[in-house]
């Protein structure tokens, strides 16, 4: 069985890719390389093109059975300066590739959504039942979609799931890949930065949070876990597109959470990255920054129930194989 894995060159689908390859899949990945890397789809066919782009998908997908999509513009801060930029591709651009998707015949979709979509929840942890109310256009957009999504799978028979992801983090345990973002902006890479001699400070924003120890708390989900819950939700469509062809029902949306559903300060990442580096992370404590919720966490039970799923890997595992991947990156460079 074929899969199009859209941003297959990025950081999440590079890994997705892997997985999907050592469950028996072929892994294609189509990726305009706007944020992605063309050494993270080494080792696979890669189609460069955008998801807009009609005529380019066209032949890809008539060879593929299902697509997951995780090509997007994903800075939250970006998205509130630059909505445009955000509805342009996380909407339209997605929207586009759905339709192409939908034209060439195929019924089952992942997406990567986000814990975005819940905006500033007033319950921790978080299951599938919050409203959905987000607070930034990037979440906007990833909600946008997951409607997209709903109403295909009645009117069209679109069988898709949403995997809505909490922090991801860490890089594959091979150290052949891991996180590559530019510029960087997720806590775990700038906190291990920050242990090196000349790297930059770390800035921790806000330490007055009604959290444990007032800074903001997240779950941090380390990526080969996420990466595994695609197969899974792939393994679950394929279970619904039997089902129903047999039936002759109508489409599916199923979306869920994935987290470890325990979440950890940043001053616990701090001390995570101290422990790895076994070196200080030099750090300056600032304001809160606007919009940011005290603690997101999820509550990761439906995954475990409709997919079988549960994260594997705890902190140290996500810090320590985060390390590995900026070391041998280092020494990459440094040859
Ligand atoms: N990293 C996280 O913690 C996190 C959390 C929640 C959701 N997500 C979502 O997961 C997905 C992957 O995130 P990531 O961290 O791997 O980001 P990434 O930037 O590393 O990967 C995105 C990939 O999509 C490609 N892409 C973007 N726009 C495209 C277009 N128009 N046409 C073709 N390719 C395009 C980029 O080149 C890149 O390779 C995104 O949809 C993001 O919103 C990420």
């Amino acid at each position: 069985m074929a899969i199009l894995v859209v941003g297959g060159a990025g950081y999440i689908g590079s890994h997705a890719a892997r997985a999907l390859r050592r469950s028996g899949y072929e892994a294609v990945i189509y990726d305009n390389l706007s944020t992605g890397f063309r050494r993270l789809a080494q080792g696979f066919e890669l189609v460069e093109g955008d998801i807009a782009d009609e005529v380019r998908l066209r032949p890809v997908l008539a060879r593929v059975d299902a697509v997951m999509h995780f090509a997007a513009h994903a800075y939250v801060g970006e998205s509130v300066e630059n909505p445009r930029k955000y509805f342009r591709n996380n909407v339209a651009g997605a929207l586009s590739l759905l339709n192409s998707a939908l034209d060439a015949g195929i019924r089952r979709f992942v997406f990567s959504s986000s814990c975005a979509v819940y905006g500033v929840p007033e319950k921790i942890p978080i299951s599938e039942h919050t409203p959905r109310a987000p607070v930034n256009p990037y979440g906007a957009s990833k909600l946008f979609f997951e409607n997209a999504l709903e109403a295909y799978g009645r009117a069209y028979g679109l069988c898709s799931v949403s995997l809505r992801y909490f922090n991801a983090a860490g890089g594959d345990e091979g150290g052949e890949i891991g996180e590559m973002h530019d510029p960087e902006t997720h806590l775990i890479p700038l906190a291990l930065a920050a242990s090196a001699e000349n790297g930059p400070e770390l800035q921790v924003f806000g330490a007055d949070y009604p959290t444990p120890d007032g800074t903001c708390v997240r779950d941090y989900i380390h990526v080969n876990d996420l990466a595994d819950a695609h197969v899974r939700a792939l393994q679950y469509l394929e279970k619904q597109h039997r089902e129903r062809s047999r039936d002759e029902k109508g489409g599916d949306s199923l979306a869920v959470n994935l987290g470890t559903g325990r979440g950890h300060s940043v001053l616990e990442i701090i001390q995570a990255a101290e422990n790895a580096t076994g070196r200080p992370v030099r750090r300056t404590m600032g304001l809160r920054r606007p919009g940011d919720p005290p603690a997101l966490v999820a509550d990761p039970a439906k995954a475990q129930r409709v997919l079988g799923w549960a994260a594997q890997r705890n902190l140290a595992d996500v810090v320590s194989s985060a390390w590995r991947w900026m070391e041998k990156t280092a020494q990459r460079h440094a040859a």
